[in-house]
């Protein structure tokens, strides 16, 4: 039990940089791309943060239910007795908002253009295309902000700073 509680801490400690580090990329590349108005060409950036989050709930949600049934309080050196329930919904809350940004990154649905290949030149994006991808952008930067405030909020800054299987 204590072993597992150790190993599964260290791990969520160190997904915790994960999710930091792919949080700034997501922010740094939806920020240029509001200012520079361009095509997005990837949506790494968003589906990396989104999916580094949903890794950290599933191994908090492990830790939380091991907690459990080992008779351990989550977080006896917090600030207040709930911070354990904050943390959980804060974090849940930090997936969510982070899945929309995802989402918002997704092309719309529209009807392919039908290209033949006798080397006529693509058409130059319509303005709705163009319109497409601002919205892209914005959707993507407004969710990837809301998603850092329950984020930076839930992590518990007084613990380690890089876990080594220690207490
Ligand atoms: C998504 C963002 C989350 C981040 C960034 C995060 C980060 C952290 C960090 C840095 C720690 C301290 C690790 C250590 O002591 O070395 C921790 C502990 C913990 N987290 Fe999370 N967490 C998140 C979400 C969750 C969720 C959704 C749950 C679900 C219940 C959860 C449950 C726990 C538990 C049970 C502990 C251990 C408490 C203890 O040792 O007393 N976490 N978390």
């Amino acid at each position: 039990m204590d072993n597992t509680y150790l190993l599964l801490l260290t791990a969520h400690s160190w997904v915790r940089w994960l999710v930091l580090l792919t949080g700034i990329w997501a922010l740094v590349n939806a920020f240029s791309g509001v200012r520079a108005r361009g095509p997005m060409t990837s949506r790494a950036p968003f589906a990396s943060f989104m999916g580094s989050i949903h890794l950290q709930v599933l191994l908090g949600l492990a830790l939380f239910a091991m907690m459990g049934m080992g008779g351990m309080a989550p977080f006896p050196d917090g600030p207040r007795d709930s911070f354990g329930w904050e943390h959980l919904g804060l974090g849940l809350l930090a997936a969510v908002f982070a899945t929309m940004a995802n989402r918002a990154a997704k092309a719309p649905a529209r009807a392919a253009p039908v290209f033949v290949a006798d080397g006529t030149p693509a058409p130059t994006p319509t303005p709705a295309a163009v319109n497409d991808e601002i919205t892209r952008w914005r959707g993507a930067l407004l969710w990837t902000i809301l998603a850092w405030i329950p984020l930076l909020l839930a992590i518990p800054w007084w613990r380690p700073v890089l876990r080594m299987f220690g207490q």
